[in-house]
């Protein structure tokens, strides 16, 4: 008996074609593709109409032209080696104006896209005059060993909240300037902005003039916000564990590690769990139930490589414990405040985990 993480590879797809709804999607398969594997998602995204993709790592960016040899692979970090960049055909942020002027040169050869800081601050150009100016300058340059520019994107950093009015603001000063630099007469192969938030927001629609959508999270079955339903979005990962015995304890007694659970009646049923958090739980999803035969039991303690649910007698040895499923999703407890859905979807341990796709 091992814990498993198993994907229903054909619910993947069908979610993925879902959430696409017949729009361009830039697929972001970063962190090893939310950590489903970036061989197993390039292609079942490719198998969902999906033939672009976007990474922070160079290193996967290259695996990916290995696995999708004609797709569009666009690097949302700014490297340096622009040699491999260019080898493998990469797409490429440009990431500022000073990385401008010191890499015009090096980048001979690039597909780059500019980037907007916009309200995030964590990279790009800072206005409409800087990208006016990179404009120019690329314009007037002679040189032969020229960078080709093919796109311009932003990243909302509110497109999650509600609650402010910041996501509006970022969308507006965005919009300006992919407006304004269209009037002006600039074109662009690729215009992206929306990350799986902002695309739900819009009614799974692209922004006015832009080419794709940049979504992750709905693409791997995780609702980016509570308002929208569990059926616009499908989980098709199962994470799950067996109970390797029920133990009787007693009221006063404490079980796990440093008084971790103290029992509060006699003749409690304790479930002793082959799953803990070095398989990737997060300690705060251990606050909650886990389901035992359909049926919803408290967690009383995690440990490393256990956990110990609170059951009643119909459970026995060997009884799957779930943790996550279609019914049991990981967004139910981002939600519920356990954390992101990619922090729970990339802590979990393949390295002690079977990994099965079905
Ligand atoms: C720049 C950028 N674009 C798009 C995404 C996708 O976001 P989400 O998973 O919320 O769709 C991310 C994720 O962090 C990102 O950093």
């Amino acid at each position: 008996m091992t814990a498993v993480w198993s994907v229903d590879r054909k619910k993947f797809i069908d979610n993925a074609k879902q959430v696409k709804a017949n729009q361009n999607l830039m697929a972001v398969v970063k962190n090893n593709a939310y950590n489903y594997g970036l061989e197993f998602s390039v292609k079942a995204f490719q198998e969902a109409g999906i033939n672009t993709f976007s990474t922070t790592s160079l290193k996967e960016a290259v695996r990916i032209r290995k696995i999708a040899p004609e797709a569009t692979i666009f690097l949302m970090n700014a490297v340096y080696d622009f040699e491999t960049v260019r080898e493998n055909e990469i797409h490429m942020t440009l990431p500022s104006l000073a990385y401008y002027y010191e890499h015009k040169e090096d980048l001979e050869g690039v597909h780059v896209h500019l980037e907007f800081e916009n309200l995030l601050h964590r990279s790009g150009l800072r206005s409409l005059d800087e990208f006016k100016e990179v404009l120019k300058d690329h314009e007037q340059n002679k040189s032969d060993k020229k960078m080709i520019i093919s796109g311009i994107w932003t990243h909302f950093g509110y497109a999650d909240e509600f609650d402010v009015p910041e996501y509006e603001i970022e969308k507006e000063a965005w919009l300006n300037i992919v407006h304004s630099l269209l009037e002006e007469g600039y074109k662009f192969e690729l215009i992206h902005a929306q990350n799986s938030a902002a695309f739900y927001r819009e009614n799974q629609q692209l922004l006015p003039e832009h080419t794709h959508g940049r979504v992750g999270i709905a693409l791997y079955g995780s609702r980016p916000y509570s308002k929208l339903s569990e059926k616009q979005i499908q989980q098709s990962l199962t994470v799950k564990g067996n109970v390797i015995q029920v133990r009787d304890v007693q009221k006063g007694e404490y079980c796990g590690y440093s008084f971790a659970y103290e029992v509060e009646q006699n003749h409690t049923k304790l479930a002793v769990v082959d799953v803990g958090y070095g398989d990737g739980v997060l300690r705060t999803r251990a606050k909650h139930e886990a389901t035992i035969n359909g049926k919803r039991y408290p967690i009383k303690a995690l440990m490393m490589s256990h956990m110990f649910v609170a059951v009643d007698d119909s459970v026995t040895a060997e009884d799957e414990v779930i943790l996550y499923n279609e019914d049991m999703r990981i967004d139910e407890y981002t939600f519920k405040g356990v954390g992101a859905n990619s922090e729970q979807l990339s802590a979990l341990n393949h390295d002690s985990l079977i990994k099965e796709i079905r």
